[in-house]
């Protein structure tokens, strides 16, 4: 048997996790079109329940389809264990509600996906959980001034859009642990090809799938991944949900069960999913892993991509800002550098010098970039935040979340360089003649 740990990610991306089938000797991963699985024996069934075997019971909790992917993708981060769910959306909701209850508290940066901001300010609130949010993310001192006696986690992403802000994991995972709670990192727009979280004391790693692990903008998935070091049972006043019997699994104890390491992961697992029901199907599971399976490859392309549309952009004349912390000019360059050496993604902004209007004019004319709300795909995508992704929160947030009236996004694709920019002068040339019909009226 292999040691899968020693592989390379390359060859991890494509085997981890998974054998030829025992039955049929298929060498692609089947797709377990099943919702419920034989038990050879009420022992095992017994077994299976009280959790002292592993292995499926029901689609809605487990599926050889989703363990496969999930398997690949903690190993392609190292962690101990992971769980696949419907969309990014549940593994943010799955990750903290994990973990904090009514009554509770998070401190999280306030450079996060719109959607998460939602759902942290407004949904979390109606549940009880409290939220308090970091503007300047790269000060330590602010996170711990942020923190209550009730916080129960921090959570920020790894790299951000619009702005491309790279976090500083080993510092704020050190903050997070003075005050005995994990660091949630959402590693979608950077991707375990790039940033690896664990490494730099991060706890839970979460992403959504959607995005960069399927690759080809047809699947939705969500994905949390557990690093396995957080000492829960170390902490059993602040986490008695993962350390204490629950009542409403035969009062078994999770850490008391499986141990710290996959804890976290299986109380997700047999608690949250059994009773909030966000599974992932087993042909869109097989989906991503096929996505997955090219990773490194298409990550290799978006970076080169990105980061010459990036130089481009930054020495054009009607571009007045480029947020890429691949440009030396970024304040991120040298986080990027640490933390992202093989190149910070595919997602970028820029601000045109026509404002408002001419960023408008500039989506409604290119023509190869989708105008789509979706980063992460093959094909280069376009989008003017203020009006679409975040146009749920007031002109304050989305300020604070680093979105400005003329800034448009780009997620960059995969097809030649000479063609992306080609497209992009098209919009330049549309932007131009709306400025300079505004000057003639
Ligand atoms: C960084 C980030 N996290 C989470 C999500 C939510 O993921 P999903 O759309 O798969 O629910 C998104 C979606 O755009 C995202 O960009």
């Amino acid at each position: 048997m292999n040691d899968q740990t020693a592989w390379g990610f390359e060859t991890k991306q494509i085997h981890a996790g998974q054998q030829p089938d025992p039955v049929t000797g298929a060498r692609a991963l089947p797709i377990y079109q099943s919702t419920a699985f034989v038990f050879d024996s009420t022992e095992q069934a017994a077994n299976r329940f009280a959790l002292s075997e592993l292995g499926p019971i029901y689609t809605r909790i487990t599926n050889p389809t989703q363990d496969v992917a999930e398997q690949r993708i903690a190993a392609l981060e190292g962690g101990t264990a992971a769980l696949l769910l419907a969309s990014g959306q549940a593994a943010s909701t799955f990750a903290v509600l994990n973990i904090a209850n009514s009554g509770d508290h998070i401190v999280s940066s306030s450079s996060i996906y719109g959607g998460t901001y939602n759902l942290f300010k407004y949904s979390l609130a109606k549940l009880g959980i409290e939220v308090t949010f970091v503007e300047d993310q790269d000060d330590p001192a602010a996170w711990q001034r942020a923190v209550r006696p009730n916080t129960k986690l921090f959570f920020a992403e790894s790299i951000a859009n619009p702005r491309s802000n790279v976090l500083d994991i080993q510092a704020v995972a050190d903050v997070a642990h003075e005050n005995g709670v994990p660091l949630i990192v959402d590693n979608t727009v950077a991707s375990p090809y790039l940033v690896r979280p664990f490494e730099h004391g991060a706890d839970i790693v979460l992403h959504s799938a959607t995005k960069f692990l399927g690759g080809h903008g047809t699947t939705l998935g969500g994905v949390i991944v557990d690093g396995g070091r957080f000492p829960w049972s170390e902490h059993v006043d602040r986490f008695p949900g993962l350390t204490e019997p629950d009542p409403s699994y035969n009062g078994v104890s999770y850490t008391g069960a499986v141990g710290d390491g996959i804890a976290y992961i299986i109380k997700a697992r047999v608690q949250l999913l059994r009773d909030l029901g966000s599974a992932i199907a087993p042909q869109s599971a097989w989906q991503l892993l096929q996505g997955v399976e090219t990773l490194s490859l298409r990550l290799e392309r978006h970076v080169q991509n990105a980061q010459a549309v990036a130089e481009w952009l930054d020495s054009h004349e009607d571009v007045a800002t480029v947020y890429y912390s691949g440009l030396p000019t970024s304040p991120w360059y040298a986080a990027a550098n640490r933390y992202a050496p093989k190149g910070v993604g595919a997602v970028l902004s820029f601000e045109l010098k026509g404002g408002v209007d001419a960023g408008k004019a500039f989506v409604d004319n290119v023509e190869l970039f989708s105008h789509v709300a979706n980063i992460g795909d093959v094909r280069s995508l376009i989008i003017h935040p203020a009006s679409t992704t975040h146009s749920q929160l007031t002109p304050e947030q989305q300020l604070t979340a680093g979105v400005t009236p003329g800034l448009v996004r780009l997620s960059v694709g995969l097809e030649h360089i000479d063609d992306i920019t080609a497209d992009l002068e098209r919009g330049f040339a549309a932007a131009r003649e709306v400025v300079a019909a505004g000057r003639a009226a």
